[in-house]
C-alpha cells in the first residue's frame, strides 16, 4: 500500500500545475473589461486581480501591435491579489491590455480589448439616481441620441448587500459597454442611471475625450447604508437595536460594503451622488454630519486604495433634493434636508465640504410622474446644472457661473419696515409674495410670516416687512416642500437660468446684516 502522505506529495503538485495552466484563479477584478474606461494623466489608473500566491503578473498596454508600457508584480501571500499602477496616459485609445501570470515554466494571459484613457466618474445614491432613461422626458429621442457618444461607457453595479468590506464586486449588471438604446433603455430603475449618462455626455460635449461612467445606486437607501462604521460612529448615528432591525438595504454599511468598497482600488476623476429623499425620517438632524462624513471617507478610502492615485479631494458633486407633491410630509422635512445637504451653508463648496459642487433641483418638480411625484422626469436640466458644476469645480473653468444668487448681505431697514438683501450676483425677479418669510419674534415667541416683494433691482431685493410689529430674527427663502412650479421659481440668474438656493438667515439687532459664515 502506498503511504496516503506520498500520494498527497504527488498528486498535490500535479493538480497545482494543471490549475496554473489552466489559469485557474487568475483574474482581473471584476470591473476590469473590455470596453471599460481607465483613468488618464495626471493620475496613472490601478489594475489588478487575483492569481496563484507567488506567481509573476506582467500587465503589458499596446495599440496597433506596439508595446505601450509593461508592469511587473507579484501575486500576494495573503490575498492572492496582484496590482500594478499604470504611467499616467493622456486621453484617448482604444488600447489592448494583456495580464500574464507567470510560475515557473507555467503561463496564463488575460486579454481585454478597446480601452480607452479618460475621466472615470461614479455615480450613486438612491431611486432618482437609480432612473434610466427610458424613465425621463424625451425618452425616445434621448435613447436614440448614442452614436455620437460612443466614447462614453458605462457600467452598472448589482444590487447586493455584506456584512463585512467587500474587496471585489460580488456582481455586475451591465458590463462596461458603449452605450446602446437597449442598455440605456433597459427598464424601470434598472441600470444605467439617466442622471449619470446625461452627466456624462454634457461632459463630453464640452472635454472630447473618453469618459467612464459606473452607475452604484439603489432606491429607497438612506446614506447610513452607504456609509462606513467610522463615518457613522463620527456623526454619532444611534446603533440599530434588536427591535428596529429590519434586514434589507437600508441598514447600516450594507451597501458601502458591497457596492463601493469594491471599487475603492480604483483610480477615479470624481463622484456624484443624488440621495436624501430616504433621510427625511430616518436621522434627518444628522444628515449635516453624515452627509460631509460620507464624503470624506469615500475620500479617504479611495485615495488610500488606489495607491495615491485618486485625488485626496477628489471632486463631488450632489443634486439638491427636488420638489415633492404630497400632503403628509410636514413642510420641514425637504427644506431642511436640502439645508443639511450644504452642511447648513445653503451653498457649496464651503469649509465644510471642499472641492464639492450642487445641482439645485427645488424647481424641478413634476407632481404628473408615472414614477410618483418623488421622482421628477426632467433629469436633463438636473444633470446640465451638476455638470455646470463639474466644469467650474472640478475642471478649473473659470469665470463660469455655477450656481444661483444668493445674498451677501441682509440688512433690516426698521424705521423704513424693510428687509434690504442684496446679492452677490444680478437676479431675474418674477414677483411672488409668499416665498420670502420672516422670524417674528416677541418675548422668545415665534412666527413664521410671509414677506412679500417690495422693489427691485438688478442685485437688491427690498422686502416689506410690516406685517411683523415685534422683532424680525431670520429670514428664510423657498422653506417648503414644493415652493414653485416647474422652473418658475421667483429668482433665478439671468443669464445661466440657475435658480437662487434656499436659504435661511438670521438677523441680530446688534449687528445688522450677516456674513456667509452665520447662515445656519
Ligand atoms: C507561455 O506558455 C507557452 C506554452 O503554453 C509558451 O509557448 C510561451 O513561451 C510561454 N511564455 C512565457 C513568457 O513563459
Ligand atoms: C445639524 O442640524 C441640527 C438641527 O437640525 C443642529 O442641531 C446641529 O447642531 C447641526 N449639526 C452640525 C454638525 O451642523
Ligand atoms: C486595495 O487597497 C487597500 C488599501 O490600500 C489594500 O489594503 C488592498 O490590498 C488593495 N487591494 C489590492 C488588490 O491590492
Ligand atoms: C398635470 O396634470 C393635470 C391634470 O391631470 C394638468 O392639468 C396639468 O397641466 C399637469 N401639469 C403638468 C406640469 O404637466
Ligand atoms: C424635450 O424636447 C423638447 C423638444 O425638443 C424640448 O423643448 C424640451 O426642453 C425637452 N425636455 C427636456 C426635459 O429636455
Ligand atoms: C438696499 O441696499 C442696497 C445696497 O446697499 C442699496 O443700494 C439700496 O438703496 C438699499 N435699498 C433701500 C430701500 O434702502
Ligand atoms: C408694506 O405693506 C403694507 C401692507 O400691504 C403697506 O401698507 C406698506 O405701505 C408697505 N410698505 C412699503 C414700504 O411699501
Amino acid at each position: 500500500m502506498v503511504p496516503l502522505g506520498l500520494v498527497f506529495e504527488l498528486v498535490l503538485p500535479l493538480i497545482l500545475w494543471a490549475d496554473i495552466s489552466a489559469g485557474v484563479g487568475f483574474r482581473f477584478a471584476s470591473y476590469i473589461h473590455d470596453y471599460m474606461v481607465l483613468q488618464k494623466e495626471p493620475a496613472g489608473a490601478v489594475i489588478w486581480g487575483y492569481g496563484v500566491s507567488g506567481a509573476t503578473v506582467t500587465v503589458t498596454l499596446w495599440q496597433d501591435q506596439e508595446t505601450i508600457m509593461k508592469k511587473v508584480t507579484s501575486v500576494k501571500a495573503h490575498s492572492n491579489s496582484w496590482m500594478v499602477v499604470l504611467d499616467p496616459m493622456k486621453p484617448g485609445g482604444p488600447y489592448k491590455m494583456m495580464a500574464q501570470q507567470t510560475f515557473g515554466t507555467m503561463n496564463f494571459t488575460l486579454r481585454v480589448h478597446d480601452v480607452l484613457f479618460g475621466d472615470v466618474w461614479l455615480c450613486s445614491g438612491q431611486s432618482n439616481m437609480q432612473m434610466t432613461v427610458s424613465q425621463i422626458f424625451n425618452a425616445t429621442s434621448e435613447l436614440s441620441n448614442t452614436a455620437a457618444y460612443q466614447s462614453v461607457r458605462i457600467l452598472s453595479v448589482s444590487l447586493v448587500e455584506a456584512e463585512q468590506e467587500l474587496e471585489d464586486l460580488p456582481e455586475v449588471d451591465l458590463q462596461w459597454s458603449k452605450p446602446t438604446a437597449e442598455n440605456l433603455g433597459h427598464g424601470s430603475f434598472q441600470y444605467m442611471s439617466a442622471v449619470c449618462w446625461l452627466f456624462g455626455r454634457y461632459l463630453y460635449d464640452t472635454l472630447q475625450y473618453p469618459i467612464g461612467l459606473l452607475a452604484s445606486s439603489w432606491g429607497g437607501t438612506p446614506i447610513e447604508a452607504w456609509s462606513s462604521g467610522r463615518s457613522l460612529k463620527a456623526c454619532g448615528v444611534p446603533r440599530f437595536t434588536a427591535s428596529d432591525f429590519v434586514a434589507g438595504p437600508s441598514q447600516h454599511s450594507v451597501l458601502w460594503n458591497a457596492m463601493i468598497h469594491p471599487l475603492h482600488n480604483m483610480t477615479l476623476k470624481g463622484v456624484i451622488w443624488y440621495q436624501g429623499e430616504s433621510n427625511i425620517n430616518i436621522n434627518r438632524d444628522l444628515y449635516n454630519c453624515t452627509f460631509p462624513a460620507l464624503i470624506e471617507d469615500w475620500r479617504q478610502t479611495f485615495h488610500r486604495g488606489s495607491q495615491g492615485q485618486t485625488e485626496r479631494f477628489f471632486p463631488f458633486g450632489f443634486v439638491q433634493l427636488s420638489s415633492y407633491w404630497s400632503a403628509a410630509t410636514s413642510d420641514d422635512e425637504f427644506p431642511e434636508i436640502r439645508w443639511h445637504q450644504t452642511a447648513d451653508f445653503g451653498y457649496v463648496p464651503n469649509l465644510r465640504m471642499p472641492n464639492t459642487f450642487m445641482a439645485v433641483a427645488m424647481d424641478l418638480g413634476d407632481r404628473n410622474s408615472s414614477f410618483g411625484s418623488i421622482h421628477p422626469r426632467d433629469k436633463q436640466t438636473v444633470a446640465y446644472r451638476l455638470h455646470l458644476g463639474a466644469r467650474a469645480v472640478a475642471y478649473g473653468e473659470k469665470n463660469l457661473i455655477f450656481q444661483g444668487p444668493l445674498p451677501e448681505k441682509i440688512e433690516l431697514l426698521t424705521d423704513k419696515g424693510l428687509l434690504n438683501l442684496t446679492y452677490s450676483q444680478q437676479i431675474h425677479v418674477q414677483r411672488q409674495d409668499k416665498i420670502f418669510e420672516i422670524s417674528c419674534c416677541r418675548d422668545q415667541q415665534c412666527k413664521w410670516l410671509p414677506a412679500p416683494m417690495n422693489t427691485f433691482s438688478t442685485q437688491t431685493l427690498d422686502l416689506n416687512i410690516s406685517s411683523c410689529h415685534d422683532t424680525v430674527v431670520a429670514v428664510r427663502y423657498a422653506w417648503a416642500t414644493w415652493p414653485c412650479e416647474y422652473k418658475q421659481c421667483p429668482l433665478y440668474h439671468p443669464t445661466s437660468t440657475l435658480p437662487a438656493p434656499p436659504f435661511i438667515a438670521f438677523i441680530t439687532n446688534q449687528t445688522p446684516g450677516y456674513h456667509s459664515k452665520d447662515m445656519k
